[in-house]
């Protein structure tokens, strides 16, 4: 029987072609532009998944973009693991901050990834990830080497959402039944320290409004007599953290679940540098919330953070103007326990709370999805850690993530199964941010890992 080694070895110019092939269709699913073109991914994943084995698959319809849905069904009494990813990519602008165009992909080497890395937009989020999931799928069914149901639904809207998968899950509880979910689309602590994601947090994402005068004003003549917008919403965005970086939206902190110090004491156990860290990101110190270290404001604490801020003349040059409106996009990443409707709800209030006489405030909700925790001990932990036991030559450690994935929680209430997140990306890989990139020693890694997750999943449930 081939081993995934050779498999690889044997087809890894292929492998790299097609990721590529695909990397270069923009599939944005957050601007219409390109509807055509994610579209167009869409199908390119259904063709991907018929030539790696699966015996049925489906481009099925929702009010936004197609789920692609395939499955191979070998036998009822064996577990069923269902493979979760997305196709849709984040815009990639700004364009001119990328050293190659983002949807031509190109391979180069770098410092963390010496056997050179694929630079394009969806490299690493998801595409790439998510295509080691189909070429291990490809390996198992050529070479006899399945040993359980397998089912994939690979979504074009993760990176807006996820409103119309939430809806599919929904209605189609019995076609989607599984044993566990598996997701490549989280990162690990480092290539020579593999890591499973353990937890996720959750997501409010609000847009503020601010406004003032019925027009923009001459900022002489009115200056001074009227609230100034712009002022005001930033003042207001400031008084939302105290000088400890704490939160000060009253309730803000009520369910979030306080960890042991034992628990503290573990997590401080994973590896990591500060001075690393630093050095990464071109800063003289980290900043956050007092009591707690980098790790732990970056996963197992909520936050508020602006997105982005306008309003009033950012043209060349100076005018003189008191702008009629100013806007900021704002999420809060939350931890498990907070729900992110009630926080969306107890910043609205406290928004408009704080908003002095003068200037009209709206607050907008745009998406949102709850944190998720896995235990370590489920039968899907243990094999995905023995997976990367045998193919690392170390034992993964549990790490929680700052990211969200806002699904995962519904899958679980819906599906009522557990998701195991075997991310295969590093935190230096850019995504989101222009030259994203995969390394390819990652994505044949990846790729090498998963059928072990199957054998030992299989191997498990039965004993
Ligand atoms: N794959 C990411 C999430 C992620 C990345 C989790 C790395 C953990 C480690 C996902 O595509 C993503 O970007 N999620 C969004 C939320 C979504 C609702 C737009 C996020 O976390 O901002
Ligand atoms: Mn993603
Ligand atoms: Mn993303």
């Amino acid at each position: 029987m081939q081993h995934i080694q050779s498999y690889i070895e044997e087809h890894k110019d292929r492998f790299l072609n097609e990721l590529i092939e695909l990397l270069k269709i923009p599939s944005v699913s957050a601007d219409s532009a390109y509807k055509d073109d994610v579209i167009k991914t869409a199908e390119a994943i259904k063709i991907s998944l018929e030539n790696a084995g699966c015996d049925t698959v489906e481009i099925c319809e929702t009010d936004g973009f197609p789920i692609v849905y395939g499955e191979k069904m070998i036998d009822e009494n064996l577990p069923t693991v269902l493979v979760y990813g997305h196709y849709d990519v984040q815009p990639a602008d700004p364009l001119e901050l990328w050293d190659s165009p983002p949807y031509e992909p190109v391979i180069k080497k770098t410092d963390i990834h010496p056997d050179g890395a694929i630079f394009a937009r969806g490299a690493c989020d998801d595409k790439g990830q998510m295509y080691m999931h189909v070429k291990a799928m490809e390996f198992m069914t050529s070479t006899n080497q399945l040993p359980c149901n397998v089912k994939f639904m690979i979504e074009g809207e993760e990176e807006v959402g996820s409103v119309n998968l939430s809806t599919f899950v929904k209605n189609n509880q019995e076609k989607l039944k599984n044993d566990v979910i598996l997701i490549s689309d989280t990162g690990m602590i480092a290539q020579d320290v593999p890591s499973i994601t353990t937890g996720l947090r959750g997501l409010s994402y609000v847009e503020v409004e601010v406004t003032g005068p019925n027009r923009d004003l001459h900022s002489g003549l009115y200056g001074g007599a009227v609230a100034n917008p712009i002022n005001i919403l930033t003042k207001m965005i400031a008084s939302l953290h105290d000088e400890n970086n704490h939160i000060t939206i009253p309730g803000f902190y009520d369910k979030v679940e306080e960890l042991s110090e034992e628990e503290r004491t573990e997590m401080a156990k994973a590896p990591f540098s500060l001075e690393d860290y630093k050095k990464a990101l071109d800063i003289d110190a980290v900043y956050g919330e007092k009591g707690y270290t980098t790790n732990e404001r970056n996963s197992i604490r909520p936050t508020l953070d602006v997105n982005g801020i306008w309003g009033g003349y950012i043209g060349e040059g100076a005018k003189t103007v008191i702008a009629s409106q100013a806007f900021a996009k704002i999420s809060m990443r939350l931890v498990p326990h907070q729900d992110w409707e009630d926080i969306t709800n107890l910043f609205q209030t406290h928004f408009e709370s704080i908003a002095p006489a003068g200037v009209k405030v709206k607050v907008s909700p745009h998406h949102g999805g709850q944190g998720y925790v896995t235990p370590i001990d489920s039968i899907g932990y243990k094999a995905a850690s023995k997976a990367y036991n045998d193919t690392f030559g170390k034992t993964p450690i549990p790490q929680r993530s700052g990211g969200s994935i806002p699904i995962v929680s519904l899958f679980e209430q819906e599906l009522k199964s557990k998701t195991i997140l075997m991310g295969f990306g590093l935190n230096s890989d850019a995504i989101h941010s222009p030259n994203e990139h995969f390394g390819v020693w990652n994505y044949f890694k990846g790729i090498e890992t998963i059928p072990l997750f199957y054998k030992y999943f299989t191997e498990l449930s039965k004993s």
